[in-house]
């Protein structure tokens, strides 16, 4: 930790003590315009491109923090700043493991498959092959339905692994459009295309020294699927426009719900590119193959609302229990997870019963679930901030696009309400 009061000091400081996150007030000069904090974290910027930079600013110059936001700062906290806020927003710069020096975190972390919950054999069993597997180099191919914890897997095993302190990567690529995979994955040299205006980098440089997760990799284009097999092949790449190979040195992970068997039988996925990624094969079994984790999820769940919206009475019948379990959850833990989430929020009583989950389990919601009686909007506007934030570990960026807010508006609501990030 050091305090630096004077700018010029900073880019020195900086190249000396390479921090692992930077807390930069945007008004330290007289007329407190925040422009010479402006400057200054263009500064820094240019200098580090990685540099998790958050920035300090009053209400008024909110604005200027978005204007921050833009030039590549990470995070902003308003004035007068919150200190569990301020200590959250760090830890979060902390955890993304993009500081100058990467090293020297102290605290020792919890068990990261402590959250991982279900006392079913086939969970327990999936669990314990991923603690194995997980200080290994191994690439490991996760595989099961929708829904049923494969991200939650794929996090913890990077979590417990040696590489634990560099970055988690993940890259949906049924999401990335295939003219756009090599840009996407390898990066890519200003000019390389009509659209590349400035260098960029891929995932796998983003990666580097940590996990590659490679989310719906079944969902490959088959010569995106030749491109990929042979990075991993040969563990170099080279960006777009450039014909330097790059070394790399990341872990895979993939997680996919189709069947890759059957794909390379079909012969859509190669066979060859499957070998490569899956080394180890976990797979997670549907919740309704494992209705013995309904009960013990559902309480988790319930654990979770109970802090977030603060009813710390929040409980569920014995017979909502019961019914929970007897249901088919095609959409698995995330439904379950969503019903419970949606049920405590409309629900103005703390005993959830049948009838209030039979109400909200509905495919599509009815008009008349959204209007409950006896909470005021603002107060359902104070349980879907909290949820929403919740859902996304407190991150302001991720919560407003969810919430359809920008971030000033998200912050305002925040403040106004007192909700605590
Ligand atoms: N065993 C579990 N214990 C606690 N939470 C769980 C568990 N399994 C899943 N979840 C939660 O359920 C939600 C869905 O899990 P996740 O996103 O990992 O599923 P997925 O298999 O990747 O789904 P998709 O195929 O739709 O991407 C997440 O919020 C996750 O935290
Ligand atoms: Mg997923």
């Amino acid at each position: 930790m050091r305090s630096i009061h004077y700018p010029a000091e900073a880019l020195a400081a900086v190249e000396e003590f390479r921090p692992d996150v930077v807390l930069l007030d945007l008004n330290f000069t007289i007329e407190t315009s925040g422009r010479g904090g402006m400057k200054l974290l263009r500064e820094l910027l240019a200098a580090h491109p990685e540099l998790p930079v958050i920035q300090m600013t009053g209400w008024a110059t909110v604005q200027l923090a978005v204007e921050g936001m833009k030039a590549g700062a990470r995070d902003f906290i308003a004035k007068p700043w919150d200190n569990h806020e301020l200590l959250n927003a760090i830890q979060a710069q902390l955890n993304k493991g993009g500081g100058a020096a990467g090293a020297s975190r102290s605290q020792k972390e919890a068990d990261p498959f402590d959250s991982i919950t279900g006392t079913s054999q086939g969970l327990k069993q999936v669990v314990e092959q991923a603690r194995r597997v997980a200080p290994t180099q191994a690439s490991v191919l996760i595989t099961g339905e929708s829904g049923t914890g494969k991200e939650l897997i794929a996090e913890a095993i990077h979590a417990a692994s040696k590489r634990a302190r560099g970055p988690f990567v993940a890259v949906n690529l049924g999401g990335v459009p295939e003219g756009l995979f090599e840009s996407e994955l390898f990066g890519h040299k200003a000019g390389a295309f009509t659209d590349a205006r400035a260098d960029r980098k891929g995932r796998f440089e983003l990666a580097e020294g940590g996990t590659l997760f490679l989310d719906e990799v079944g969902d490959l284009a088959p010569a995106a699927q030749v491109k990929l097999l042979r990075v991993l092949q040969e563990r170099q790449y080279e960006r777009l426009g450039e014909s330097k190979p790059r070394p790399t040195d990341v872990r895979i992970l993939s997680a996919t719900s189709r069947n890759l068997d059957a794909m390379v039988a079909a012969g859509t996925f190669r066979e060859d590119l499957l070998y490569r990624i899956n080394l180890i094969h976990l797979h997670l079994p549907a919740l309704r193959e494992r209705p013995e984790d309904i009960a013990p999820l559902a309480e988790h769940f319930l654990a979770s609302a109970r802090r977030r919206y603060e009813r710390p009475k929040l409980n569920l019948t014995n017979e909502a229990v019961a019914w929970l379990r007897r249901q088919p959850f095609p959409g698995n833990v995330r439904q379950l997870q969503n019903l419970i989430e949606r049920t405590a929020i409309l629900s103005t009583e703390d005993t959830l019963s049948v009838e209030q989950l039979e109400r909200q389990s509905g495919d599509r919601p009815a008009a008349t679930n959204f209007a409950p009686s006896g909470v005021t909007l603002e107060q359902m506007e104070i349980r879907m901030i909290r949820a929403a934030l919740g859902r996304n570990g407190g991150e302001i960026t991720a919560t407003a696009r969810e919430l359809g807010l920008t971030r000033a508006a998200l912050y305002r609501r925040v403040e106004k309400y007192g909700i605590e990030t």
